[in-house]
């Protein structure tokens, strides 16, 4: 009884708040509660700007509540509306200027997806012009976009789901005294005043544009008969939209109003916030003087800054295509790193890899360090889906993986942007021995870590990443001594074959799989081999292949496999661990090495049986498993030979001599 009488209270209150119709009224915004996003902001005067004074901006400021456009009962009805706002479009130039803006009514407050530019943060390509948008928009463009068929760079348009206007007319408003069309220019800075109206009966918009202090215009610019039903659902949000292109300029607006089924409350003029100002203070009568002498040094000064300015265009020149705007987030300024790595000094120099040179740098806005890698690349072809592939690679998150935060394109170049890894690369602590070196506990952990990643690439992850250069260089120890895999996908860049400089192997000699050597193609059984070599690497502190001293030439795994083969696994093992191992450990990351090393790729584990053997979750098979392969491939255990260099000769273990011979030869 009580239920039913408060779910009758809850019906009522609904219909009635249903019933009251949206009319508000900001004369200025200073005490406005807008939904902001993107580079909309109020200012302290209380102007809205939904773009302020910078380039490539979106903006969008929206009334916080929805608005009920139709009644309960039918969908067929639109009820009638009328809006009136104040906006100012300012830039450096009269002719020079854009986007645009537009008074928006939409579904969502929000726009994901959604393009700058001649888009003007409502749509992209995809969607412009679907009706599945239920987007109505009256737009002030500043740009003439030809795909979207627009008359000039300076008009007025009624947009209904995409940007193709379907009614327009140049900017224009007709005078009271003779009644004829006076013509206005948007971006001329000055405030004007724009009325949108809808009749929901006669189904009729009506768009009106007059310089602000001048009365409403008997007739409006455009009248379109066009129903907006099917456009409009029965709740939507009323706001605004505004994108800049290349040209900093602020879109403004200084007051609006609303009102549903009825005429909306005329703005207060005097009490509009004023417009900052754009030039400078005027000059006192005592500088009149020196005009002469002040025109002359301001002459010598404009030269002097065109010099500098094109100079430094140079200098921070990049690449930025249209395909590239729904990247923003991901994509840095030239300028910014260059700031970062104090102009990528020698003294940032963090290191150079295969595949170009790392700086170490300081974002100067939130003050992260972050380790910037130029790679120097001259073709465009392919750029577009390797950039594609670095920013859906940008979206992985895993403990043991160097986060990528951006990408930045110059002519020639690609600069990657990585978190900066305080401790280095893994390398320096094998190698380098005694000077750095890891206990075996931090090398297991590194160990796991990275098995833990590598498997994270290729089955828990959305798509499955191929890594391709599993290596100790490419792994690199955050501030706990974390191994993190970094350098990823990189290695398709060269994939495309469009560096003469490389061979169609992409990979490093020792870690690369037989089958890789001979197809060049990348699977994640591929990285399932360089990862066996990585772990002889770490556990035996050396290289697969040495490439000088005493050892010169000799193939790690298949030393190991001797040491094994004798029944003394644990004498392949880092002399430097000294005794504080613990055996069964270093055993397993010997055998599971060899076992991951195994020439027929079907024969090798999977990422998630590594990270299970590491974990102690299922028993390491026997090794000999390993002779009494069924798979065909010839396996020669080098019965009762000490002799590990004959070995190397004569072992077909590892391929590894076939793609020493292959590099050598010219790699083709
Ligand atoms: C709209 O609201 C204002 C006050 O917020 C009020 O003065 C005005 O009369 C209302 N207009 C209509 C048509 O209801
Ligand atoms: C602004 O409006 C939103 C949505 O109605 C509301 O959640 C929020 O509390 C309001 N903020 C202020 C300061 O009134
Ligand atoms: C414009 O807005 C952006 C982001 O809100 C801000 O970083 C920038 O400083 C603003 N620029 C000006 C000229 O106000
Ligand atoms: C708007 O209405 C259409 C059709 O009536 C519906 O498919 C769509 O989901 C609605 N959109 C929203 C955001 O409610
Ligand atoms: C918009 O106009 C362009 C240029 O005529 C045309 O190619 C495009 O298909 C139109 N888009 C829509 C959604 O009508
Ligand atoms: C007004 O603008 C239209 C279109 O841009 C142009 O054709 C016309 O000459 C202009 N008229 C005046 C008086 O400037
Ligand atoms: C639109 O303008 C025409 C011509 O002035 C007028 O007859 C009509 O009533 C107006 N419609 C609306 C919805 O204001």
């Amino acid at each position: 009884m009580i239920a039913m009488f408060f779910k009758l209270l809850i019906l009522t209150l609904a219909s009635l708040a249903a019933a009251e119709d949206v009319n508000f009224t900001y004369n200025g915004f200073r005490s406005a509660n807008l939904s902001l996003d993107g580079s909309a902001q109020f200012t302290s005067n209380g102007l809205l700007m939904v773009t302020n004074d910078t380039e490539e901006q979106k903006g969008h400021a929206f009334y916080p509540n929805p608005v009920t456009f139709k009644n309960s009962y039918s969908n067929s009805n639109v009820f009638s509306f009328s809006t009136i706002f104040v906006f100012a479009v300012r830039s450096v130039s009269a002719t020079l200027g854009g986007h645009g803006m537009a008074f928006v009514i939409a579904p969502k407050r929000a726009f994901p997806g959604a393009y700058g530019g001649p888009f003007l943060g409502l749509f992209n390509r995809a969607n412009n012009g679907n009706p599945t948008n239920h987007v109505f928009a009256v737009e002030l463009d500043t740009v003439r976009s030809a795909s979207f068929n627009d008359i000039d760079n300076n008009h007025v348009g009624i947009d209904i789901n995409g940007l193709n206007s379907t009614g327009f007319a140049s900017a224009a408003y007709y005078a009271k005294k003779n009644g004829g069309l006076r013509n206005l220019t948007l971006n001329s800075g000055k405030p004007m005043q724009l009325w949108v109206e809808y009749d929901g009966t006669h189904k009729q918009i009506n768009v009106t544009l007059a310089p602000i202090n001048v009365d409403k215009p008997h007739a409006p610019l455009i009248s379109l008969n066009h129903d907006l039903a099917p456009i409009l659902n029965k709740t939507m949000y009323v706001g605004f939209s505004s994108s800049t292109g290349s040209v900093p300029t602020s879109h403004c607006i200084l007051g609006w109003s609303f009102k549903m089924n009825g005429q909306a409350q005329e703005l207060v003029l005097s009490q509009l916030p004023k417009l900052p100002r754009v030039g400078g203070k005027k000059m006192s009568k005592l500088l009149t003087i020196g005009v002469p002498v002040i025109s002359v040094s301001l002459v010598f000064l404009a030269i002097s800054g065109v010099i500098y300015a094109i100079r430094r265009k140079r200098k921070f020149a990049e690449l930025l295509e249209d395909w590239e705007l729904e990247y923003g987030p991901q994509r840095f300024k030239y300028k910014e790193l260059y700031i970062a790595t104090e102009g990528f000094r020698e003294k940032e120099l963090l290191g150079r890899g295969g595949f170009g040179k790392v700086y170490k740098g300081i974002l100067p806005a939130s003050k992260t360090e972050i380790a910037v890698k130029r790679i120097s690349h001259e073709s465009r072809q392919g750029m577009k889906e390797f950039v594609a592939e670095i920013v859906s690679i940008g979206r992985l998150r895993h403990r043991n993986l160097v986060p990528l935060l951006g990408y930045c394109r110059r002519k020639g170049e690609l600069l990657l942007v990585y978190d900066y890894m305080p401790n280095g690369s893994l390398d320096k602590y094998l190698y380098n021995q005694p000077t750095a070196t890891l206990n075996w506990g931090q090398r297991f952990k590194v160990i796991r870590g990275v098995a833990s990643g590598l498997f994270y690439l290729h089955e828990e992850w959305e798509q499955v990443v191929v890594h391709r250069d599993v290596k100790a260089s490419n792994v690199l120890l955050d501030g706990e001594l974390n191994g993190r895999l970094g350098d990823f996908g990189l290695a398709r860049l060269y994939d495309h074959g469009t560096d003469p400089q490389t061979t169609h192997i992409v990979g490093t000699v020792g870690y690369l799989a037989p089958e890789q050597a001979r197809s060049g193609k990348a699977t994640t059984s591929t990285d399932v081999f360089s990862f066996g070599a990585f772990l002889l690497e770490v556990a035996c502190g050396r290289r697969p292949i040495e490439t000088q001293g005493p050892l010169q030439g000799v193939i790690l795994v298949d030393w190991v496999f001797s040491c094994w083969n004798k029944g003394n696994i644990l004498e392949a093992r880092d002399g430097n661990l000294g005794t504080e191992i613990i055996s069964k450990e270093v055993e397993l990351v010997l055998k599971l090495g060899l076992l991951c090393s195994y020439s027929e790729p079907s024969a090798r584990p999977s990422m998630r049986q590594v990270v299970q053997y590491l974990e102690g979750d299922i028993a390491f098979p026997e090794l000999s498993f390993l002779g009494h392969s069924s798979s065909g491939l010839t396996f020669a255990p080098q019965e009762g030979s000490d002799d590990f260099a004959k070995s190397y000769q004569s072992s077909s273990f590892t391929g590894l001599s076939y793609v020493e011979s292959t590099l050598l030869s010219g790699g083709r």
